[in-house]
């Protein structure tokens, strides 16, 4: 791979107070960055790295960590673009159009998934994403679980396991019978490829006590907690992935004094995917300035699934977390970097330090604000890759 220097940066986003501004996201400006064999060699001031075997001249634009997109459901068959059109013209959401993604992904082959799914990753690169979070629950069967994991596997290390995403059509009138498939087979085999488990906690998927018997057999088995938490209505989802210790509990749309307090209180991050509100047409957006103010950990993920959020787009999210959770530019863009990082308990992502992975975002501006002040104008990439 060699060495590069990155030279010329207007303002460098470490996310690190200790080499940088001492603010949260640790600015540097004028700044150079290299990298050799794919790890933070140096950073240092404009013009005074050592030679390399390339410099790259980014003619003070704006450098940040990749963003770390934390909750994503990339492995997927068909569309849902009638039921979004029927939700544009009036119809609620309900989580049972799951199941019409169920029955396109059981009948697709491991390569169309990892074909369609590859094409996705691709575009989120593409829009300045390094690090991917991808869940299975699309399967909710042995087999088709197990084959969205293998696929997802070929494309991250933070892969998750999600059988408990709905009841399935065949166990309808058997809840307690799919419990027990999700904590027995289905997780025996699923484990091996997957190092988190997820749940659905919401009316038409799973309450909380069959969520926490969920929890509690995965991480029995080494997984790490993760919980889909008080998306539609006020719910348990937040206080259990709290009194359980959860990495993270994700959409966080409705939530009570308590399950901020409880969200402040623990090591369980807040991780908002504002993208679903969005499509869904949600009446109200998490509120990510009573969770920052609070003391919450914040992250920020695209939730890209077919029924609720089909978008890729990081900057996306982070001008929607801005506008409509009310974070300022510079915690929305931590949040999206830092906090997604800590949401998957990766120290080595979502911020720029010596002797770390080089995974960088470039930004066609001069400050990490535009991506929230241009938005949907394709300005960010991963450094390295073909332009979007
Ligand atoms: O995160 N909330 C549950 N799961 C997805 C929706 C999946 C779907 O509708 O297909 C979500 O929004
Ligand atoms: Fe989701």
């Amino acid at each position: 791979m060699g060495s590069v220097t990155y030279d010329n940066i207007a303002e460098l986003v470490t996310n690190d107070p200790t080499q940088g501004d001492e603010s949260f996201l640790g600015l540097r400006h004028d700044a150079a960055v290299v990298v050799d064999d794919g790890v933070v060699a140096w950073i240092g001031e404009a013009g005074q790295a050592s030679p390399t075997d390339e410099r790259v001249d980014l003619e003070g634009r704006c450098v940040l960590p990749a963003f770390v997109d934390s909750h994503t459901h990339l492995v997927f068959d068909g569309d849902r673009a009638e039921e979004f059109a029927a939700r544009m013209a009036g119809q609620p959401y309900a989580a049972g159009g799951i199941r019409t993604t169920v029955a396109a992904t059981r009948a697709a082959s491991a390569e169309a998934l990892l074909a369609s799914a590859t094409k996705r990753l691709t575009e989120a690169r593409s829009q300045g994403t390094g690090l991917v979070e991808i869940k299975s629950g699309y399967g909710l069967d042995v087999a088709t679980e197990v084959k969205m994991l293998q696929v997802a596997q070929q494309l991250t290390d933070e892969t998750t396991f999600l059988g408990a995403h709905v009841v399935p059509t065949e166990f309808a009138d058997d809840h307690r019978g799919y419990v027990d498939l999700v904590t027995g087979d289905m997780l025996d085999a699923c484990a091996p490829y997957a190092k988190w488990i997820d749940v659905f906690v919401e009316d038409g998927a799973f309450d909380a006590e069959a969520a926490r018997e969920i929890l509690l057999a995965g991480q029995a088995k080494g997984l790490g907690l993760r919980v889909h938490a008080n998306q539609l209505r006020p719910g348990p989802g937040v206080q259990l992935a709290c009194d359980l210790g959860a990495a993270s509990a994700d959409h966080c749309t409705h939530l009570t004094d308590g399950d901020v307090a409880a969200l402040a209180d623990s090591g369980t991050v807040a991780s908002l995917v504002p993208g679903a509100d969005f499509s869904t047409r949600s009446p109200v957006y998490p509120d990510g300035r009573r969770l920052w103010d609070a003391g919450a950990a914040v992250a920020l993920a695209t939730d890209c699934n077919p029924g609720t959020s089909y978008t890729t787009s990081m900057p996306f999210v982070i001008a929607l977390a801005v506008r409509e959770c009310h974070l300022t530019p510079s915690e929305a863009v931590w949040a999206a970097t830092s906090g997604a990082a800590r949401s998957l308990r990766r120290d080595d992502a979502g911020r720029i330090a010596v002797d770390d992975p080089a995974a960088l975002t470039v930004v066609d501006a001069k400050t990490h604000v535009h991506l929230a002040y241009r938005p949907a104008v394709p300005l960010a990439q991963v450094l390295g890759e073909p332009a979007p």
